[in-house]
């Protein structure tokens, strides 16, 4: 092929309790990379355009998540003879906890592998997409994991780096409040505490579990009830403006449960009815107003695809 482009869902890392280890991908939402063959340039790859970033995102290809992403997956392909060109098209707004680095990685190393042939599968190339995460936002592979393979994706290890598929209650919906602010994932990992107590572990792990069990049998109540972290949120919640207020509003209006997406400042419920979702986001939209910050929200189902040629 001579060009491609490929499209790759936002996605909601740690899920509550799975920090570091769990992260989905929702639909509706995402970034589009177009990829091209440079056949005067062997090896060589090149931001030829970005657009939707604001003039924010670096155009050198070894600092943008994109350009790292397809110079890791030509490496791993082997490419030599011919360069990339990438066109890159931001869906997602930078620094929200949706992903958004992630994301671009992802449509790029799908995008160039499907120049080639698409000779290597999804798996294969989540390195590449990690290396391109951990340059820019560190290593973590809770949004490139379901950006690139779509559903629920558990990192069972990093070293080495072995991620699980799990499978999608069909009835779950996420509900995402974007509220008009950054929050850049490297300051909300300072906040982070470095020690934890054996409580908070114990307490940690029983959720992880029971979200995981609730995903796996298709119990959106539990997902919901599970969606409980003791250590992460509390520390990142007062780095966003209306955090409790907002997560209590999604509660009331009937969420099954609602915490940080990613690094924040974005915040998703989950719930199981379209008309209670309605009702969830416009509690959360109008909890972030009483905080003083616009922000816009969006209702989507799992994306049980990843990264895909559109
Ligand atoms: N697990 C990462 C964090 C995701 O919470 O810092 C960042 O998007």
């Amino acid at each position: 092929m001579e060009k491609v482009t490929v499209f790759a869902p936002a996605t909601v890392a740690n899920v509550g309790p799975g920090f570091d280890v769990l992260g989905v991908a929702v639909e509706g939402l995402g970034d589009v990379v177009t990829a091209r063959r440079l056949d005067g340039e062997p090896g060589q790859v090149r931001i030829e355009h970005v657009e939707g970033d604001g003039g924010r995102l670096p155009r050198a290809p070894e600092a943008n998540t994109a350009g790292i992403a397809a110079r890791a997956t030509l490496a791993l392909l082997g490419v030599e003879h011919v360069g990339v060109g990438l066109a890159l098209r931001k869906g997602l707004p930078l620094n929200s906890g949706l992903g958004s680095s992630g994301a671009s990685a992802a449509a790029a190393c799908w995008a160039v592998n499907l120049l080639f042939g698409a000779p290597l599968d999804r798996m294969a190339l989540l390195p590449a997409a990690l290396e391109a995460e951990a340059r820019v936002s560190g290593r973590h592979a809770d949004n490139v994991g379901p950006a690139l393979l779509g559903g629920f994706v558990l990192i069972h290890t990093y070293d080495p780096l072995e991620l699980i598929r799990l499978p999608v209650p069909d009835d779950l919906l996420f509900v995402l409040a974007v509220p008009e602010c950054e929050l850049p994932t490297h300051q909300a990992r300072q906040v982070l505490p470095a020690n934890i107590s054996l409580q908070d572990h114990v307490t940690t792990s029983g959720h992880l579990a029971a979200l995981v069990a609730g995903i796996c049998t298709g119990n959106t109540r539990l997902v919901g009830r599970a969606i409980r972290d003791p250590i992460v949120e509390p520390a990142r919640a007062p780095l966003i403006p209306g955090f409790a207020q907002v997560k209590r509003a999604a509660l009331d209006a009937g969420a099954h449960g609602c915490s940080i997406s990613g690094a924040g400042p974005t915040l998703f419920a989950v719930t199981d009815g379209e008309s209670t979702a309605q009702q969830v986001a416009q509690a959360m939209k109008a909890a972030f107003a009483d905080a003083g910050l616009a922000s816009h929200t969006h209702i989507g189902r799992v994306d049980r695809v990843g990264a895909r040629l559109i």
